[in-house]
């Protein structure tokens, strides 16, 4: 070894001690002939002191520059009273140099190491090793590193085999666009890199290993947020012979042990609730609300037929429904506010944002003037609203009059500074529909296709597909979906009335899942899993605003990694070798 200590470790016990330590130079200052050198490893600080009596090591400190790579042999000494640092673990002690080595020179780095300056993400992520050497990074990828174990752990005691799956596969729709390869052997072939291990963990019952988990590496070419990337990394989890109970304990029973070994917050109340897709649309108008705070939605269709408000009426007449949400407070709110929510409730296809401000000086609306008598009063009682809030409505089908007012919610939250962030909320997400509708109105799945549906309900799929259920869970953490899983289809025939419902053509069907149509003739057990992002995980406990912060190597917004410039054009020679023409753009 180079070293004999880190830079973390010296203590005021080990006055007296020889040692060599190896690290970068954090920061150089002189002082009064005497030369100090704050050495940095990922272990921390220590200072080391190069006295002008020392001619060579002298020479050698005059001339480093932030970043350099030394080494430095010299004895722990107390520091002068006085010049002792209580926030720095070695900040009682320094190493009085006797020798220093330059081990390598470093030109000068286009950001400071030692700050937490504002540093554009584009030049942190094209030198991402040398962001990697400031803190907030450090402490990113060990608490990463933790939760891992801390997963591998909990799975591997629960008599869970880790397999690991290939990342050359064939399509798993999860919902996403695929990434493909082209193979050089078999010209206008493709593999498909996974978009989770789906399909193979299913396989794995099938072949009776009972429980497996594996941390999977998973790609998906889809539309970049702050909580995705192309690819990423889930636990990913299945059993046989279980049902939806045994997978939400074990799975449970893992995030309560991540957030016990890597969080300091505790789980509000102490419990993860549970409430169907249906409860939690209705009451917070989102499939994934955040329950650190509450802002309630209130459906008012029942008394609002006959209201006077055309777009109320017009709404329940065609069948859609009216509801409100209470915004404590609210009546502050400016019009340009009021404005930008509009445009949030638009996002989500809704055709307005209808309000009321309830101002002490009375209520201020464009509403008011159609109201019939007495509407507003039994909108005040239905709500609970009071002098000083704010009313907003949404008045269209279902699905937009959740999502719009379940944004206003998320809104009304960060402008009221509403969120307790003193806890975490983790809860389950039972129950969604096994299907919905796409936006040129044909149907697909609400998570996959392999998902179980209710048996009581399956009759129901020839005349209201829309309302049939599945036996699926999603795990929700400080508003985040954190995961999904259901119990599966083990049985050939109902899997083929699933992507039938689908209107997966039979050729189809056969060409993209026969193998698992095939494998479940075998003897499937029944079986069931889940699979939560793990970097949302870490995201969540490390209290980032997205996951490129608690990944080494990320992509960046546009999905490109701009360290090593990928992608990337390649000589054609390779091209032309996997049988493919690149078509100029136009
Ligand atoms: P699902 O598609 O819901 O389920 O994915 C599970 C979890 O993976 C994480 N995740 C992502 N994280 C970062 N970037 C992305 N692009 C991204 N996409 C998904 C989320 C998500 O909740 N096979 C099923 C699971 C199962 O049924 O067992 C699946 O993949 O946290
Ligand atoms: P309009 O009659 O279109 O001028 O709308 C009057 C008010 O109702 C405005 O504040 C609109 O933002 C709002 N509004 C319009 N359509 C809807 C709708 N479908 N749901 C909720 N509010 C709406």
């Amino acid at each position: 070894m180079l070293r004999t200590h880190t830079c973390g470790e010296l203590r005021a016990s080990n006055k007296g001690m020889q040692t060599t330590l190896c690290g970068w130079v954090h920061r150089r200052r002189d002082h009064g002939g005497l030369i100090f050198i704050d050495l940095r490893d990922r272990y921390g600080f220590t200072q080391v002191v190069i006295d002008p009596e020392n001619k060579k090591a002298f020479a050698v400190a005059e001339k480093v520059r932030p970043e350099w790579v030394l080494q430095a042999t010299g004895k722990v000494r107390k520091r002068l009273e006085g010049a002792e640092r209580e926030e720095n673990p070695t900040g009682e002690i320094e190493v009085l140099v006797d020798e220093l080595k330059v081990l390598n020179e470093a030109i000068t780095p286009p950001f400071e190491i030692d700050q937490e300056k504002d540093v554009g993400e584009e030049t942190r992520l094209k030198y991402r090793y040398l962001d990697m050497r400031r803190e907030r990074m450090q402490k990113n990828i060990a608490l990463r590193s933790k939760v891992f174990q801390v997963i591998r752990k909990y799975f591997v005691e629960q008599e869970c085999l880790e397999i690991d799956t290939p990342c050359l596969i064939k399509g798993t729709p999860e919902g996403a666009r695929e990434y493909l390869v082209p193979s050089r052997i078999y010209p206008g072939n493709f593999f498909v890199l996974p978009q989770s291990p789906q399909q193979l963990k299913q396989l794995c019952m099938v072949g009776g290993l009972d429980r497996y988990f594996q941390i999977a590496r998973c790609f998906r070419d889809e539309d970049q947020r702050g909580d995705r990337q192309p690819e990423f990394v889930q636990l990913d989890f299945e059993m046989s012979f279980c049902e939806q109970e045994d997978v939400m304990e074990i799975i449970q029973g893992s995030l309560r042990a991540v957030l016990k070994e890597c969080s300091t917050k505790p789980l509000k109340g102490g419990t993860v609730e549970r409430y169907t897709w249906q409860q939690v649309m209705d009451t917070y108008g989102s499939d994934k609300p955040d329950l650190r705070y509450d802002l309630p939605i209130t459906d008012v269709s029942g008394f609002s037929e006959g209201c006077g408000f055309k777009v109320f009426e017009d709404a329940l007449k065609a069948g859609g429904i009216v509801r409100a949400i209470r915004i404590p407070g609210g009546a502050v709110l400016s019009r340009g506010e009021i404005d930008r929510w509009t445009e949030l409730a638009r996002e989500q296809k809704a055709k307005g944002l209808a309000y009321i401000l309830l101002k002490k000086e009375g209520p201020q609306s464009p509403l008011l003037k159609f109201f019939t008598e007495g509407y507003l009063e039994k909108l005040i009682q239905a709500t609970g609203a009071q002098t000083g809030d704010a009313l907003f409505f949404g008045a269209d089908k279902f699905r937009v009059v959740c999502n719009s007012l379940g944004a206003v919610r998320k809104e009304a939250a960060i402008r009221f500074s509403l969120i307790d962030t003193s806890v975490h909320s983790m809860f389950w997400v039972t129950d969604f529909p096994l299907c919905e509708e796409t936006e040129d109105g044909g149907i697909t799945f609400s998570h996959h296709p392999f998902t179980h549906p209710h048996m009581n309900e399956w009759e129901k799929r020839h005349t209201d597909p829309f309302h049939v259920h599945a036996i699926c869970y999603d795990l929700i953490l400080d508003g985040y979906e954190l995961g999904s899983g259901s119990i599966r289809i083990h049985e050939p025939k109902l899997q083929e009335e699933v992507f039938d419902l689908l209107k997966i053509p039979k050729e189809d069907q056969q060409r993209r899942f026969g193998h698992i149509l095939k494998a479940f003739e075998y003897g499937a057990p029944p079986h069931g899993g889940f699979a939560y992002g793990i970097d949302r995980v870490v995201m969540i406990l490390a209290g980032e605003p997205n996951i490129r912060e608690v990944i080494a190597f990320p992509k960046d917004q546009k999905a490109k990694d701009l360290m090593l410039g990928a992608p990337s054009a390649m000589p054609q020679e390779q091209i032309e070798e996997l049988g493919i023409r690149i078509v100029e753009e136009e």
